[in-house]
């Protein structure tokens, strides 16, 4: 790179459809584009089957009724509204609800092995917020199983992968989107790929905060590609907390533990071994959430009478109350809560349902969950926020671009439940996939005028050849540690503004950053390109919560206690003005349609004896 970028040199590729990222959504929408006879690519910043929907490992939710028949796509979407309090897309959840199944079925057709009941069945757990056991599971290591799955059969599918490989820009024609300007990790070289229609399905924003289940590669890429290049980003507020994140070595602190735990039984205690939960039931869950041990036990003995036990609460529920244990000096030695399955199940079962879990703790950890509690706390785990697009095609707002899965938003609302995400990656994958395939058979060739590939060239390969700078690997600290404190579980507005404001000092140090050597290989200059999309994604959660005065799912607002009905509103960001500054809209949502709605706040004995709508299927 020393001799400093140039066009005619540039690796050029082209496809009908790129597909960026390939965790479940972007395989599942590949897979799909390819099936439909197109040319397709898939770029991995990380090699192929890494991806951070294996961190879902409890399973993935779709109303089978396969343990307890009772359950159907009705129950299963008005789980999912009230989880996201309401803010949900009305479609997308309507869709997502009645086509999980189908693609359960199919995943199992491409060789996912799930665990099965005794009649043969596939198996279903209890995770929080869903009314029956709905989550098909492959012990906790579901959605490993789900990308060995995909992989194993996308491979077949003729999809060109393109791994370890980075997307720097989205590339445009006129307003669509007609590529992306790429480089290789390994050997620093730049490539062009050029495509009809663009898919992204970049996961989501994670490494803006220290405590975070998310890996490396979860940098915002994709949100703040599709910002730069004019899409509408929406609700960006919503940042989930999972509530059990492990706490204890220091080196591990954030790494998931599997909801599944609860679902299986677990409980959660203070350093005074009490059950907290029963403290912190909200009226909105009363009617349908145990009050005493005596009731949840009866449910964990399989007493369909009894209620759900409180530690199967919503996650943004589950979050709050272990932080306000913390906050009140009840917090376990290394400042979390204890995660007690030890006592609730025999050893073999607790090994045999959460395999990972147990060697997990026992590797990491030094602890064995058959006989000791875990400590937990929250870690910053899933992005309900992100990309506005359509809900049956997933076009983003810019003609030729799409997305899919944990970058994209609508279907979770203000909290995602549990499981929703490996299948939202499948439903929404597929339609990503289709809405890509028709867009494509009507585009044009694409083409790319050389001033923008220059321009996003030069940007990257000024962090090397700038004599000083500020080191990326500080800076990105610096970011995770202000926004671990000033916009986490609870927020006020002093603190939030004091955010924005130190965000823009970040972004000053940003565009000085240097990275020292060559672009082969170089970890500080991957760092350093991260740091953009990473402050784009913290400027827009800060301000959307900072606009958004209420407190609703994953958004608490210490100042402004409780749900506001005129709030029930989305928050939209956009690029505005000469000088492309973010804009907070606030925006009309439609009503549901009526049956939809009724359905959504039904009573559940009534929704159960068929009594709602019971002519729309
Ligand atoms: O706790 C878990 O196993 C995570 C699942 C999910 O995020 O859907």
């Amino acid at each position: 790179m020393s001799n400093g970028p140039s066009v005619s040199e540039l690796q050029t590729i082209e496809h009908d459809v790129l597909v960026i990222g390939a965790g479940g959504a972007g395989l599942r929408a590949a897979i799909e584009c390819s099936r439909q006879g197109l040319n397709t690519g898939l770029v991995c910043k990380s090699l192929l089957g890494k991806a951070h929907t294996v961190m879902a490992e409890g399973g993935m939710a779709a109303a089978m009724g396969n343990v307890d028949a009772r359950d159907s796509w009705k129950v299963h979407f008005r789980d999912t509204m009230r989880g996201g309090k309401f803010l949900n897309n009305w479609r997308m959840a309507e869709l997502h609800a009645k086509e999980a199944p189908d693609r359960v079925r199919e995943l199992e057709e491409w060789g996912a092995v799930f665990d099965r009941t005794k009649e043969g069945l596939i198996s279903q757990r209890n995770f929080g917020g869903h009314r029956y056991p709905r989550l098909a599971h492959v012990g906790d290591r579901t959605g490993l199983e789900l990308i060995r799955s995909l992989q194993d059969y996308g491979v077949h599918q003729g999809i060109h992968v393109h791994m370890e490989c980075t997307a720097l820009d989205l590339m445009k024609d006129g307003d669509r989107v007609c590529g992306v300007l790429a480089y290789w990790r390994d050997t620093g070289r730049f490539v062009l790929m050029k495509a009809k229609a663009v898919i992204l399905c970049t996961g989501g924003v994670g490494k803006a905060w220290r405590i975070t289940s998310n890996s490396w590669e979860y940098t915002a890429d994709g949100l703040a590609m599709a910002y730069l290049a004019g899409a509408e980003l929406l609700d960006l507020e919503f940042t989930q907390f999972h509530p059990t994140g492990m706490v204890w070595p220091p080196s591990v602190r954030g790494t998931l533990v599997t909801e599944g735990v609860r679902g299986d039984g677990g409980i959660l205690l203070n350093k005074e071994g009490k059950r907290f939960m029963f403290n912190y039931i909200s009226p909105r869950f009363a009617p349908e959430t145990a009050d005493t041990e005596a009731e949840a036990n009866r449910w964990l003995q399989g007493d369909k009478a009894a209620r759900r036990p409180p530690e199967l609460l919503t996650r943004d529920e589950v979050a709050r109350a272990i932080n306000a244990e913390v906050k009140a000096g009840r917090g376990s030695e290394h400042g979390g809560v204890y995660l007690d399955i030890a006592s609730r199940l025999p050893a073999e079962t607790i090994k045999k349902k959460l395999p990972s879990m147990y060697h997990q703790f026992k590797e990491l950890a030094e602890v064995d969950i058959t006989k000791q509690p875990m400590e937990v706390g929250p870690t910053l785990h899933y992005h309900m926020g992100g990309i506005l697009v359509d809900a049956e095609t997933q076009m983003t707002t810019v003609p030729g671009l799409f997305a899919a899965g944990e970058c994209a938003a609508g279907l979770h609302g203000a909290n995602r439940l549990g499981g929703n995400s490996l299948s939202d990656l499948l439903v929404f994958g597929r339609r990503a996939g289709l809405g890509a395939k028709e867009f494509a058979a009507s585009a044009p060739a694409p083409k790319i005028d050389d001033a923008q590939v220059l321009a996003s060239m030069r940007r990257a390969t000024d962090i090397l050849n700038r004599d000083t700078g500020t080191n990326p690997f500080v800076l990105q600290e610096q970011m995770q540690d202000m926004m671990g404190k000033n916009v986490g579980i609870i927020r006020t507005k002093s603190e939030l503004e004091t955010a924005v404001s130190e965000i823009d000092k970040l972004r000053s140090e940003a565009d000085k950053v240097k990275a020292h050597s060559t672009s082969q290989y170089n970890a500080g200059w991957h760092t350093a390109l991260d740091l953009r999309n990473l402050l784009v994604a913290a400027e827009g959660v800060t301000r959307a919560a900072l606009t958004r005065e209420e407190s609703r799912g994953a958004h608490t607002r210490e100042d402004f206690p409780g749900e506001r009905e005129e709030w029930l509103k989305y928050n939209v960001i956009v690029k505005r003005g000469a000088g492309g500054e973010m804009v907070v809209e606030k925006r009309e949502r439609k009503p549901g349609p009526g049956p939809l709605v009724a359905i959504a706040q039904s009573k559940i004995e009534d929704l159960e004896a068929g009594k709602v709508e019971p002519d729309y299927k």
